[in-house]
């Protein structure tokens, strides 16, 4: 990975950041967004320290706003040749129904929509350097079967778990269609599942027997955030995978997504429903 430039979105917490750690260590030059300065620069420390490499940056992104990917995407390929690796990782978790800043159900704004754009809009950069896009999705997607066009928001139909459930689908979608379209490019569109992974993502903005419940995970049952990222350093950085595209991925191995999210047709109901909202 020596001198290869890589772009984790969410790179200042949990999985991202051991994502950062990880490939930074590897000697990537590594660049991290998040949406509190704050916090991504205490996290850039750490991931200097831990990585011992400086060669980490970062770029300030709320990805609930459109008009602000589109200002990263701009800063990007104004600052970079070519784009190794992007991994896009950054995702929350509500238990109320939220709205974006484009009025859009926020979990399918941040964690599909946001990476959606910023995709298609850094594409070219990644094209330059046959490079791997990293999407992390979640074995939470298999609560989807379908994607309601008539309830884009979920007016009539919510529950935090389908949100993210439905958000989380649409990673996989996205990686299916995406790795279609790029056949012939050299660029890799692969997913993953990370594990059940011990961050705070549903301590957050979740109800309190949500967080209880992730709390009792994180004593008992999920990973590290390093091992969580172990599936993502694999996909950003492993030769075996080099020609790998348009799977889905946990512990390092092809696996199985749901089978309606194997079904080009809701690959491409999902981009269409992408294209207007983000209006590319
Ligand atoms: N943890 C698990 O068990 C698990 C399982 C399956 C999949 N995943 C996926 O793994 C990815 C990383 O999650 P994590 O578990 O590492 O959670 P995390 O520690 O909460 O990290 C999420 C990252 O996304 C950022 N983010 C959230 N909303 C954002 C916004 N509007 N604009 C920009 N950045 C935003 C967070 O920033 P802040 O620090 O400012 O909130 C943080 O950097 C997510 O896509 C998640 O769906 C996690």
């Amino acid at each position: 990975m020596e001198g290869k430039t890589v772009i984790i979105t969410g790179g200042n917490a949990g999985i991202g950041k051991e994502t950062a750690i990880g490939l930074a260590k590897k000697g990537a030059n590594v660049t991290i967004t998040g949406r509190n300065e704050t916090k991504v620069k205490a996290a850039l420390e750490d991931i200097k320290e831990k990585s011992g490499s400086q060669n980490v940056d970062y770029l300030i992104c709320d990805q609930s706003s459109l008009a602000e990917v589109r200002k990263l995407a701009e800063t990007i390929n104004a600052k970079y040749d070519k784009i190794d690796v992007l991994v896009n990782n950054a995702g929350l978790y509500t238990s109320d129904r939220e709205l974006s800043k484009d009025g859009i159900e926020l979990m399918f704004a941040v964690n599909h929509l946001s990476h959606f754009l910023l995709t298609d809009l850094v594409l070219d950069k990644i094209k330059s350097a046959k490079g791997r896009i990293v999407s992390v999705a979640s074995v939470a997607h298999k609560q989807t079967r379908d994607f309601d066009t008539g309830d884009i928001n979920m007016d009539k139909d919510f529950s935090g778990w389908k949100g993210y459930s439905r958000s989380k689908w649409c990673n996989i979608v996205f990686t299916k269609e995406l790795a279609k379209r790029l056949e012939g490019t050299g660029v890799t569109a692969n997913c993953l599942h990370p594990g059940g992974v011990s961050t705070e993502i549903a301590q957050k903005e979740a109800n309190w027997y949500t967080k209880l419940g992730w709390w009792l995970g994180r004593q008992f049952y999920f990973i590290s955030a390093a091992e969580g990222a172990k599936t993502s350093i694999y996909l950003a950085s492993s030769d075996e995978v080099k020609d790998v595209s348009g799977e889905y991925f946990y512990k390092c191995e092809k696996v199985y997504s749901n089978r309606p999210s194997q079904d080009p047709g809701m690959w491409k109901k999902v981009w269409e429903v992408s294209e207007n909202l983000v209006n590319i």
